[in-house]
């Protein structure tokens, strides 16, 4: 009688488990408080664990809890995910206050105010709420285009569904970090490498199953597109984020001065081992979201936030070789091979030399025992070599002197700006010619930051380069999948998968496109401006007509470096081939003017003298926010001269002359009202 009592009483408690559960996965709308919800999950394992007949397929000890979607949609943020530069010293540390100072001209006596807050080693997720309630979740992607994973991210409780409050903005982004606490990670232990991966893993797995089963957490920390948000500081931000009913980091500060920061990054580093999860380092964000604003961002970092990492671990090992890497601009790295150990967790058996002079210079060796460090996601590197373990008749290494790839002889470049030769030794081949260098093009090509195509990874441009079905990069796009669909581990769906991946990757803006090229010198930020410039492909491809770089030479920000390494480019045959060749096959779209109906729309101007209150790379950026264009030199092309304080005389006459006007500081900001 007694046991019947107990099982209607349990399937009462399943039944309203149910129901709560049905509101809290699947209408996104909890009928009930997390911690009641939790509660009543717990009340029933107790009561199975206590009396062993109880048992239901419905139980929270059994069940998933909603319908898993099948596929990730690939969904654009509203507002870019960014990533952070890395501190790992007092130097970098002031180098970037330094720079900070400078971009907004401040005096030395302001204090900047820091929003200090550890950073979680998990993954970041963007929440999008609308009207209060959680609507979509995007894994971070490439920053730009992120995987619709918003069912899985249902299954964390740390994650509000519903926010009441009346101060919760219409519409936000909320930003954070997925990651698993250290002592749950020891149940999976098994399964997973670290507590990363098994964060990792869980999200972006596909059967929510087994994300339900991984007791993930939220950890709320930065906001992407808001509407209606009033708020002016991060650390404020951060006090609405907990109202709001988010978790954030209890350890987050606010402080100011260097010497405080790294007080608390010597106190944070001993404390890490008793906190209950992961951090590699800590984030400091300018307090002010004015200040952040008029900063901006370079590429996809913010210049107004750095991490500044925890200091590496070390391990000890030995030295089985040393192998040549060949990088895509001819860059020979050597890199040690060496007995695999364990390192803060992570199991290393390559660690980079970095180059020729470093090798001579601490004498490393084949067979020598050396300290390996690690910090974070930061190469291994040999940091020393124990040379009282120094084994009897060990040689000195002899750095190639043909590339072990092509035959081809190695050189040093002569570096003009520090009158030396490079550190760095290159095979001196054309490019495509070294099977290395070319395949390292070809990754590039498809990576991440160029062509992004989905799927296409390191080991098929490999494998494709050794069947000669991709020699060069435009061979991607006259792939023949019949041939492909029979070889071994490709399939027609496979095969169908990366067609339809490279296919939709053949319409590609003009900046990811020059970025793809691997122009040497020529980085994502390099690209960008040229792009902005040069604004359409037709341009870009008249430049091989210009055997002197004319075109670039009035180019803010690209000089003498950049504009010899693209006449290099367009000179070589097989880059003119392959050029031809993809402009053919792809669709290359103009830049998009940043805002084309600015106040100072077609204007070129120019900066002489120091500018009062701001520096010269916010004049710039605020020109080009009003889709004016800055310009390098004074010719008939400049519209204004802009002049401060101690101008050059030569640039003023010279601009008289050429009757362009010459106008103040004050005059200029009229000009933008
Ligand atoms: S802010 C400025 N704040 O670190 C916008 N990121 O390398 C960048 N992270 O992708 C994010 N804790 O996954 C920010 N308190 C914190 C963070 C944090 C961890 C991660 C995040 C981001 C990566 C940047």
């Amino acid at each position: 009688m007694k046991n019947l009592k107990i099982e209607k009483d349990y399937l009462k408690k399943i039944k309203l488990f149910q129901e709560y559960n049905k509101y809290y996965y699947d209408k996104s709308d909890p009928k009930v408080s997390d911690s009641k919800f939790d509660s009543l999950k717990k009340e029933i394992i107790q009561l199975e664990n206590k009396y062993k007949f109880l048992n239901s397929k419905n139980s929270p000890s059994k069940i998933v809890g909603f319908t898993p979607s099948k596929n990730f949609k690939k969904i654009k943020h509203k507002s870019q995910m960014l990533s952070l530069s890395n501190a790992f010293n007092e130097e970098d540390l002031k180098n970037f206050e330094k720079k900070i100072r400078n971009f907004l001209s401040l005096n030395n006596d302001f204090e900047i105010e820091y929003s200090t807050e550890p950073k979680i080693d998990g993954i970041s997720a963007s929440l999008t709420y609308k009207n209060g309630k959680f609507f979509q979740g995007l894994s971070r992607g490439d920053g730009k285009e992120g995987e619709d994973i918003t069912e899985n991210l249902k299954t964390i409780g740390d994650i509000p569904k519903i926010i009441k409050k009346k101060n919760f903005p219409t519409e936000i982004d909320i930003r954070g970090e997925v990651f698993i606490q250290n002592d749950d990670f020891l149940k999976i232990k098994a399964k997973f490498a670290n507590p990363r991966n098994a964060a990792s893993g869980s999200l972006r797995q596909k059967d929510p199953t087994v994300t339900r089963k991984i007791p993930l957490k939220f950890i709320a920390y930065t906001y992407g597109f808001a509407k209606d948000m009033n708020i002016k500081t991060q650390s404020i931000f951060l006090k609405n984020l907990k109202d709001w009913g988010f978790k954030t980091n209890k350890y987050n500060k606010i402080i100011k001065g260097i010497n405080n920061l790294i007080i608390n990054h010597q106190y944070l580093e001993k404390k890490r081992e008793q906190i209950n999860f992961d951090i590699d380092g800590i984030v400091y964000k300018i307090n002010d979201f004015d200040l952040q604003k008029r900063l901006g961002f370079v590429t996809n970092a913010p210049r107004w936030a750095i991490a500044h990492k925890f200091s590496a671990n070390s391990s000890i090992s030995e030295i089985i070789n040393i192998e040549i890497q060949i990088g895509r601009t001819g860059a020979l790295t050597p890199v040690a091979k060496i007995k695999p150990v364990n390192i803060g967790g992570v199991t290393v058996s390559n660690a980079t030399l970095h180059n020729e002079d470093e090798i001579i210079r601490k004498d490393i060796r084949v067979g020598d025992i050396v300290t390996i460090e690690r910090a974070g996601d930061v190469i291994p590197h040999v940091i020393s070599v124990d040379l009282k373990k120094r084994k009897k008749n060990t040689k000195k290494f002899i750095f190639p002197i043909m590339c072990p790839s092509c035959g081809s002889p190695t050189i040093k470049d002569f570096n003009e700006t520090t009158k030396k030769k490079d550190a760095v030794r290159r095979c001196s081949s054309e490019g495509f010619e070294c099977k290395k260098i070319a395949i390292e093009k070809i990754k590039h090509f498809v990576s991440k930051e160029a062509f992004n195509i989905d799927g296409f990874g390191k080991k098929i441009v490999e494998n494709f380069w050794d069947l000669k079905l991709v020699k060069f990069p435009q061979d991607i796009f006259k792939l023949d999948y019949e041939k492909i669909k029979k070889m071994e581990g490709w399939g027609n769906l496979s095969t169908s998968n990366l067609k339809h991946a490279i296919d939709i990757k053949k319409k590609i803006p003009l900046d990811r496109f020059i970025y793809s090229l691997g122009i040497r010198h020529i980085g994502q930020e390099n690209a960008k401006l040229l792009a902005r410039h040069l604004k359409s492909a037709n341009n870009f491809f008249k430049l091989s007509l210009n055997k002197d770089g004319e075109e670039l030479k009035n180019i803010d920000g690209i000089g003498d470096a950049q504009i010899k390494s693209i006449v290099n480019f367009f000179l070589n045959a097989t880059n003119q081939k392959f050029l031809i060749e993809l402009r053919e096959l792809l669709e290359i779209t103009d830049t998009i003017q940043l805002n084309q109906s600015g106040s100072l729309k077609n204007k070129t101007f120019m900066f002489t003298g120091k500018l009062e209150g701001m520096s010269r790379a916010e004049a710039k950026s605020i020109i080009e926010e009003n889709s004016g264009k800055i310009v390098s030199n004074v010719n008939k092309k400049l519209d204004y001269l802009i002049i401060g304080e101690k101008p050059t005389t030569k640039k003023i006459n010279l601009a008289k002359e050429l009757n362009i006007k010459v106008i103040n500081q004050k005059e200029w900001l009229r000009m933008l009202n």
